[in-house]
Parts: structure tokens; sequence; C-alpha cells
């Protein structure tokens, strides 16, 4: 039920700036079955970078650093709970379920 997802980690100039070349060799590094990992170009998210979007679940995280990829991994790719307090603000408001 996990197959066929795709990371997006977007590698250009604000993100990289906020460590995202680090985010996507960690995600790389934790290769989970079924997950495709791509940098990408500029999601329009530049002040809260770096960002990660995961399709096809469409799901934004805001600010993300190579430390909280792990529990990306672990929590979201191979339990399917999103991380909650790393979730874009603008794509998951706080008091929104629809995640
Ligand atoms: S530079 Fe990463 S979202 Fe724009």
């Amino acid at each position: 039920m996990d197959s066929g997802r795709q990371i997006l980690v977007c590698q250009y100039t604000n993100c990289l700036r906020n460590g995202s070349a680090s985010v996507l060799a960690a995600f790389q590094s934790w290769a989970t079955p079924g997950t495709m990992v791509i940098g990408c170009g500029c999601q329009g998210q530049c002040n809260m970078g770096a960002t990660v979007r995961v399709l096809p679940d469409d799901t934004w995280y805001c600010r993300v650093k190579a430390q909280d990829v792990q529990t990306i991994v672990t929590q979201h790719l191979q339990h399917g709970h999103p991380v909650t307090p790393l979730l874009h603000p603008r794509f998951h408001p706080p008091d929104s379920e629809a995640v």
C-alpha cells in the first residue's frame, strides 16, 4: 500500500541554504522499498525550507533538517502517520484533520 511513493526534496537556492542537500542525502541513505527520492526544483515555499513533499499523499513538510529524516521515514513512510510537528501549516492547518 506504500508502493509508488515519491519524496520530492527541493534543491533550489533557498532550501539549499537551509541544508536541503543533506536532507536529500539522508532520505537516500534511508531508502524505503517502493519509495523514490527525487531532488526537485523550487516548490514555491522558499521561506520555509527545506521543503519536502510526499506524493501521492501530497503531504508537505517544511523546515526539514537532516536529523528529521529518520522520523519521517519510520513514522510516515513505514507506518503511515505523518509527522505532525513538521507539517507545512499552509497546506495542513493545525486545526485540520485532513492529513
Ligand atoms: S527554494 Fe525550495 S521551495 Fe523554493
